[in-house]
C-alpha cells in the first residue's frame, strides 16, 4: 500500500478499516452534567468518561478557571522558555510537588504529549528499556520515536520483568499504575524494589491513579499526571527530581518549542487538585465502584479482576462489542467499546468508567441493562 499515490493510499486504508469494522469515526457528545451526555436529542447516562470525581462540573473549578483567565490571561501567549510561564505554572507545579512528594514539576498541555516527550527526550538508539505489554501508545510512540530497543514483558509478571532486567544494560522500566484498558493495578511496590536492586530508574505513568489508588507511596524516577482524568480538567504534568525537570526545560523539544499550557487551565487544575484531596470525593467513587461490582457479581457479568474506576466487560468479538454498546445506547447508556487495535485481537470490550458523580439509581439501572442486552446478546 505504501507505494500508492498519497489520496489512494488514505482511501485504500479507510476501506480496508471500513470493511474489518474498525473504522474509527467521532460522535457529538455535549455534557449535560457530570454523569450525563447528550448525543442525538437524547439524554444518556455517561459511563464511559474519565471524570472520576466528577470534577469537570464542579463550581469552584469553573469559578477557579474564570478568575485565573482574568488574573493571567486565557492563553499563555508563549512558549514556557519565552514569556508563556506565569506564576499560574509555578503555583500548580509546586502544588502537585507537595501532592506526590516529588522535588519538581513540569507542565504540559496533554499527557500524550507529556508522555512521548519525556521518553523522546531521556533515551536514544543506544538505549535498552523494557515495558508492561500494555503501556499507553503515548510511551509506545515516544520509545518509537527514540528508537530505543524495546523489551516488553507480559502485564503486571513480575518475573517476566526480572528476567528482563537481569539481563543487564536496561536504561529504564515502564508502566501504568492504574492500567486504562483493563482497570487493574501494576505491582508497583514489588516493581520498585526490583528496580533498585537492579538499578534501574522506574518511569511510570499514573493517568488513571493518581490520587485515586495508593500509587504514591512510590517514589519513581519519573511520574505522569494527567489533569484530563482525575481533576476533571486538561493538561499534564511529569514530577521527579529536580535535575530531571531541569534537564527537561532544557532539552524536551516539546516543551520549548510549544506554547505554554494556558494559565487559566492551571489555576483550574489547582482548584481541582484541592478538591480531589479531600476526602468526600474519592470515598464516593469507593462506594460507587463497590456497589458497581457487587451487583455485577451478582448478575454474573464478565467483570475482569480491576478495583479501580474502570471496569471492563469482556465481550471478545469486535462487531459484537460494537452491538452491545449500541444496545445500551438505545437504553440510556454511553458506556466505551474498546476494539483492536486498542486491545489485543480477541479481547474486545465495553469499558464502563465510574465517577463519585453517579447516583445509585444509575449504577443499579446500568446493571439492569446489561443484564438484558448480554442475555440478547447471547
Ligand atoms: C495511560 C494513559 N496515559 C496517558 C494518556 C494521555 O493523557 P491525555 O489524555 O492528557 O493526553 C492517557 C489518555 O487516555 C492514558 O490513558
Amino acid at each position: 500500500m505504501g507505494e500508492l499515490p498519497l489520496l489512494a493510499r488514505i482511501t485504500a486504508r479507510q476501506q480496508q478499516l471500513h470493511d474489518s469494522g474498525l473504522l474509527r469515526q467521532r460522535r457529538l457528545m455535549d455534557a449535560a452534567t457530570a454523569a450525563t451526555v447528550t448525543a442525538d436529542n437524547a439524554n444518556l447516562h455517561n459511563f464511559a468518561s474519565n471524570d472520576y470525581l466528577g470534577l469537570s462540573r464542579a463550581p469552584q473549578v469553573a469559578a477557579a478557571l474564570f478568575a485565573g483567565a482574568q488574573q493571567y490571561g486565557v492563553g499563555s501567549t508563549a512558549s514556557p522558555l519565552v514569556c508563556g510561564y506565569s506564576s499560574a505554572h509555578q503555583q500548580l507545579e509546586h502544588a502537585l510537588c507537595a501532592a506526590t512528594g516529588a522535588e519538581a514539576a513540569l507542565l504540559f498541555s496533554s499527557g500524550f504529549s507529556a508522555n512521548s516527550a519525556l521518553i523522546k527526550t531521556l533515551f536514544n538508539g543506544d538505549d535498552t528499556v523494557v515495558a508492561d505489554k500494555l503501556v499507553h501508545a503515548s510511551m509506545i510512540d515516544g520509545l518509537r520515536d527514540a528508537k530505543v530497543k524495546l523489551k516488553r514483558y507480559q502485564h503486571n509478571d513480575l518475573a517476566a520483568a526480572e528476567r528482563l532486567l537481569s539481563q543487564g544494560k536496561v536504561t529504564a522500566l515502564l508502566t501504568e499504575t492504574i492500567f486504562s484498558m483493563d482497570g487493574d493495578c501494576a505491582p508497583l511496590h514489588e516493581l520498585a524494589a526490583l528496580c533498585q536492586q537492579y538499578d534501574c530508574p522506574l518511569i511510570v505513568d499514573d493517568a488513571h491513579g493518581f490520587l485515586l489508588a495508593d500509587t504514591l507511596q512510590v517514589v519513581p524516577f519519573a511520574r505522569l499526571i494527567t489533569f484530563g482524568k482525575t481533576l476533571g480538567c486538561q493538561g499534564a504534568a511529569i514530577v521527579g527530581s529536580q535535575q530531571l525537570i531541569d534537564f527537561l526545560v532544557a532539552n524536551c523539544r516539546e516543551y520549548i518549542y510549544s506554547t505554554a499550557l494556558s494559565p487559566a487551565c492551571c489555576v483550574a487544575a489547582q482548584q481541582a487538585l484541592q478538591l480531589a484531596t479531600e476526602p468526600p470525593l474519592v470515598a464516593q467513587l469507593q462506594q460507587n465502584i463497590a456497589l458497581f461490582r457487587q451487583l455485577a457479581q451478582q448478575a454474573k457479568l464478565p467483570l475482569l479482576a480491576s478495583a479501580s474506576a474502570i471496569q471492563p466487560l469482556l465481550i471478545c468479538a469486535s462487531e459484537q462489542v460494537m452491538q452491545v454498546a449500541q444496545q445500551l445506547r438505545e437504553r440510556g447508556f454511553l458506556v466505551g467499546a474498546i476494539r483492536p487495535p486498542t486491545v489485543p485481537q480477541g479481547s474486545s470490550r465495553l469499558r464502563i468508567t465510574l465517577s463519585a458523580a453517579h447516583s445509585t439509581t444509575q449504577i443499579s439501572a446500568l446493571i439492569a441493562a446489561l443484564v438484558e442486552v448480554l442475555a440478547d446478546a447471547g
